[in-house]
């Protein structure tokens, strides 16, 4: 099967296309994801399958309007409410009860959803024109880094999938920070641009941490993520740098990542200089990739 690179007036090839049960990849501003309707469970197999992911790692849905929460949760109260109404559309995926018309596949069983409202324009009229929501993992293949360009998306996925709508470079970089109103404490899954600061300072109450070596709540953190096939060496201080070097942004690690990989480096020295080491979410995703932490 040949991949189609469709432009924002073809938006409507890619919603029907979905319509149909097909996987379609689309921008959002953190990264590219793998697209299909949360409510066709053939068309959200097919997701797991392309990408070779693990049963067990639930999906994200996506949605146009925050009315469209209502076909997956019952979900309220104010903590819901003032998150929604700082940062959404935006990158900011909120895990909470699922009803029990959302197809279990999509959940890998759990008894939550995780929801997201994107702010990237083509993102939001490829839902609202299929009229539901959509399921969107990363669009890379299990274990690779996200892509962040349509270069990057057709690296792993050509052929595997009829449409990749193009929308450009991806804003932020990095995946959308995960929080779990599930848990009697809002608890961070996984971070990203939206900090636990800001959790903190728009709930006025503290967030938690998922605790080491305890329930693990978000399945998806059990992986090796983010890994290029390069090994990854993180530098902490100036004197200890051999060589060619990378200090990363949110914006561009992914992309240096599959770079190097592209020119076959069988080692990426990275600096973590102070601006780097403060940035949490960058760094969750560098310990990662250099497999410090799984
Ligand atoms: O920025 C993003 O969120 C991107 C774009 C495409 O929107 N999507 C994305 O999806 O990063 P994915 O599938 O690569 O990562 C989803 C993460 C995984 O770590 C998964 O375990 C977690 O969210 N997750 C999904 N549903 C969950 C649930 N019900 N409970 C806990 N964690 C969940
Ligand atoms: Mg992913």
């Amino acid at each position: 099967m040949g991949t189609r690179i469709l432009n924002s007036s073809e938006i409507s090839l890619a919603a029907s296309a979905l319509k149909r049960g097909e996987a379609v990849v689309f921008p959002t501003e953190t990264v590219y994801g793998l697209g299909a309707c949360l409510f066709q469970e053939a068309a959200v197999k097919k997701i797991f399958e392309i990408k070779g992911r693990p049963q067990d790692n639930p999906l994200i849905a996506h949605i146009a309007s925050v009315e469209q929460v209502g076909c997956l949760s019952n979900i309220e109260g104010l903590l819901f409410d003032r998150l929604i109404q700082r940062f959404w559309p935006g990158p900011l995926t909120l895990v909470v009860p699922r009803k029990k018309s959302v197809p279990s596949i999509v959940s890998a069983g759990q008894p939550t959803i995780a929801i997201r409202l994107p702010s990237h324009d083509l993102a939001r009229k490829l839902i609202l024109e299929v009229g539901e929501p959509l399921v969107a993992p990363s669009a890379n293949l299990s274990g690779r880094p996200s892509p962040t360009t349509v270069a990057d998306v057709l690296e792993d996925l050509e052929g595997k999938v009829g449409f990749v709508l193009e929308g450009g470079p991806c804003s932020i970089g990095i995946e959308s920070t995960v929080l779990s109103l599930y848990h009697p404490i809002p608890t961070l899954l996984r971070p990203g641009q939206i900090t636990l600061e800001m959790l903190e300072d728009c709930l006025e109450r503290k967030v938690a941490l998922p605790q080491a070596g305890g329930p693990i709540l978000s399945p998806g953190m059990k992986y090796r993520h983010y890994a290029p096939k390069a090994r990854v060496d993180l530098v902490t201080q100036e004197k200890d740098l051999k060589g060619e070097f990378l200090i990363p942004t949110q914006q561009n690690l992914y992309a240096l990542l599959r770079e190097a990989d592209r020119k076959g480096a069988s080692t990426i020295q990275i600096f973590c200089n102070e601006a780097v080491q403060k940035d949490f979410a960058l760094m969750n995703r560098l310990l990662r990739a250099s497999g410090k932490i799984t």
